[in-house]
């Protein structure tokens, strides 16, 4: 079954061609980070825009890249939510039009199961379960760490086959404010590093010391498996205010409006030992509270394996943590490639196909929703 991905939540817009919910034909994603770089953020007006302009030619660019007509696709897989709602309507509507006038199957599908399925698209369910065959087993426990969501889930498989596996999710933890990567961002903004925040704190982290500012285990009321972001970037801002590190970034604000595409070796040579010292101790922190959470997740559901996908799930140290400790564990950690770590419609489609298998079908009625918990009880 061919299906076509669309994806649109936030501020990429991407479209692929996936073969039984498994082999990629064509993933294309495109970017709008030159739109939004100088905000520091993803402005939503604009991101509705780029989406109307990009959206046609990237559905194109995918059909020519699998070399097969729009006729060929057997169904079409869209993005419902959760995401920006004037971004995530672009795709839905070109979704559900295309759809209609072809006379094809059409689905919906939540963005967060669609990280998950980044992970199991591109390694193979192992049914006999860590084994001989290298693979995923279920049930595992799930982070799903980007710039919108930071949440772990208990996935499972209630599947009569091993060709037609129908997933279950139970949200475990979610943050109560901000998501990991819009701390990255935040704090790259405030230290005018650029945007995303993410990459480039990730690599001029290897030139600091991550023991430098001990900013403490975040504690969390209530739920242990809950996160909570926002602290941690209030305080790199109050180490910085009126300090040089905060000149410091002001001169680096100057600078960046005068250099066009600044490389990592110029703005490294701007940042003091002290700000990369800063960076570094933040990313510690940030990592290292989401890998014990996540581990303290899968000792608790006595899972079989650990998945992290979402764009921060690219973070260098997060990725060398995860397989260090896991390994420790024994606890088979999987993570998709960076292309599909991020957001991208290649998930959208192997998470759709599944639904499809099911006999799920989405009507005219099929809306975009700004929100749209996975694995909450609704009750
Ligand atoms: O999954 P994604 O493309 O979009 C959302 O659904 O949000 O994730 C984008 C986020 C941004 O916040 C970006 O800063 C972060 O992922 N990110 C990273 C890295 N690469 C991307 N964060 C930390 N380290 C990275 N290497
Ligand atoms: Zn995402």
């Amino acid at each position: 079954m061919l299906v076509l991905g669309i994806e649109s939540s936030c501020d990429e817009t991407a479209a692929a061609v996936v073969a039984d919910g498994a082999r990629i034909r064509a993933s294309v994603v495109a970017s709008q980070v030159l739109t939004h770089e100088k905000y520091g953020g993803v402005v939503p007006e604009l991101a509705s825009r780029e989406h109307l302009r990009a959206i046609e030619p990237v559905v194109e660019e995918a059909c020519q890249r699998a070399e097969i007509t729009l006729r060929d696709v057997d169904a079409i897989a869209v993005t419902e939510g959760p995401g920006l709602i004037g971004s995530l309507l672009v795709g839905l509507v070109y979704g559900k039009t295309l759809a209609l006038s072809l006379g094809k199957p059409l689905v919906g599908v939540n963005h967060l199961e669609g990280h998950v399925h980044a992970v199991l698209l591109e390694n193979k369910i192992d049914r006999a379960a860590g084994k001989t065959v290298p693979g995923v087993s279920l049930p595992a426990i799930a982070l799903v760490v980007s710039g919108g969501h930071t949440s772990l889930f208990y996935v499972s498989s209630e599947s009569a086959t091993a060709e037609q596996p129908q997933f279950h999710y139970r949200q475990l933890g979610h943050t109560r404010d901000d998501a990991a990567g819009e701390a990255f961002d935040k704090v790259a903004k405030l230290l005018a590093l650029g945007y995303p925040g993410g990459p480039v704190i990730d690599k001029l982290s290897r030139f600091g010391y991550a023991g430098v500012v001990d900013f403490g285990r975040v504690r969390m009321r209530g739920n242990p498996l809950d996160f909570s972001f926002s602290g941690l970037k209030t305080a790199v801002l109050y180490r910085v205010r009126g300090t040089d590190l905060a000149r410091e970034a002001e001169e680096r604000r100057a600078w960046r409006r005068t250099v066009d595409k600044p490389t990592l070796d110029e703005i490294r040579a701007r940042c003091s030992q002290a700000t990369l010292d800063l960076i570094a101790s933040f990313q510690q922190a940030v990592v290292q509270d989401l890998v014990e959470r996540t581990l303290a997740a899968a000792e608790g559901s006595q899972v079989e394996n650990v998945f992290v996908t979402g764009g921060v799930a690219c973070n260098s140290l997060l990725r060398q943590q995860f397989t260090d400790r896991c390994k420790g564990l024994g606890l088979p950690v999987f993570f998709p490639s960076p292309a599909l770590s991020t957001d991208n419609a290649a998930m959208i489609a192997a998470a759709g196909y599944y639904k499809l298998l099911k006999g799920e079908r989405a009507g005219v009625s099929l809306t975009a929703r700004a929100s749209f918990p996975l694995g909450v009880d609704q009750h």
